[in-house]
């Protein structure tokens, strides 16, 4: 699968994938992952890529030539990119749109900076349009690596254990229960004693309780649509 991010700052993302799993997912081509940067796109003379917002209001706005022609030429050559715009005026972006995506080919992710970018370049080539929390970070770099991190785990063939995705937080509407390793007990604090006996379907309903409680104290609302979709 290819990602494309188009952003004005690449240096602020290239890092995150020179280790950890997407780098080995990297290297073994199961992902593979390339930039574009408006400003090599820009026709002004002074090589700008933006300006103040028409109509006042602070700031200054990515203009839309730079962007459109990055994406025009993006399209050119691969007709089935998937193109995504990070923005903090969009519908939060979820596991399931993690799964979902994670079956197309080719996905852009365009970052925005300074005050946003010209609503027209937004209508004229989103495919979607995600936030990934209301909170306001100071571009879309941060958020454009969420989706592609959380995206790309469910590539076939990126995590090593396929397994690990099953049961995760978010695959059922709960969140997971806690996990222990070793030692069994730390400082006088003993991992629950049924854990330690084997019996698979005690372990499971204990797991199962406690999910329950942590979501119920952590998210009441995925608590709440947990039990309604249950019955
Ligand atoms: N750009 C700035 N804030 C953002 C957010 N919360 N989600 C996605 N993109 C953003």
């Amino acid at each position: 699968m290819r990602f494309t991010f188009v952003t004005l700052f690449p240096q602020l993302i290239e890092g995150y994938f020179s280790a950890s799993i997407l780098g080995r997912a990297i290297e073994e081509e199961k992902l593979s992952i390339d930039f574009r940067n408006p400003r090599e796109y820009t026709k002004d003379k002074f090589n700008r890529v933006d300006a103040p917002m028409i109509g006042g209001g602070a700031g200054m706005l990515m203009t839309p030539q730079p962007l459109m022609d990055t994406l025009d030429t993006l399209k050119a050559t691969s007709p089935d990119a998937h193109i995504i715009f990070l923005t903090p005026v969009a519908k939060r972006f979820t596991q399931n749109d993690a799964k979902r995506l994670a079956k197309k080919s080719h996905i852009v992710l365009v970052s925005g900076r300074y005050e946003g970018i010209d609503e027209r370049v937004i209508e004229a080539q989103a495919d979607e349009v995600f936030s990934i929390g209301d909170y306001i970070l100071t571009g879309g770099e941060l958020a454009s690596m969420v989706l592609c991190d959380a995206i790309s785990r469910n590539v076939e063939g990126v995590l090593g254990n396929s397994e690990s995705l099953q049961v995760e937080s978010f695959e059922a509407p709960l969140l997971e229960a806690p996990s222990f390793t070793k030692p069994t007990v730390y400082e006088e604090n003993a991992v629950v004693s049924e854990f330690l006996k084997g019996n698979h379907s005690k372990i499971t309903d204990l797991k199962r309780g406690l999910a329950l409680c942590k979501t119920k104290y952590f998210r009441p609302d995925l608590y709440k649509k947990g039990i309604t979709d249950e019955k």
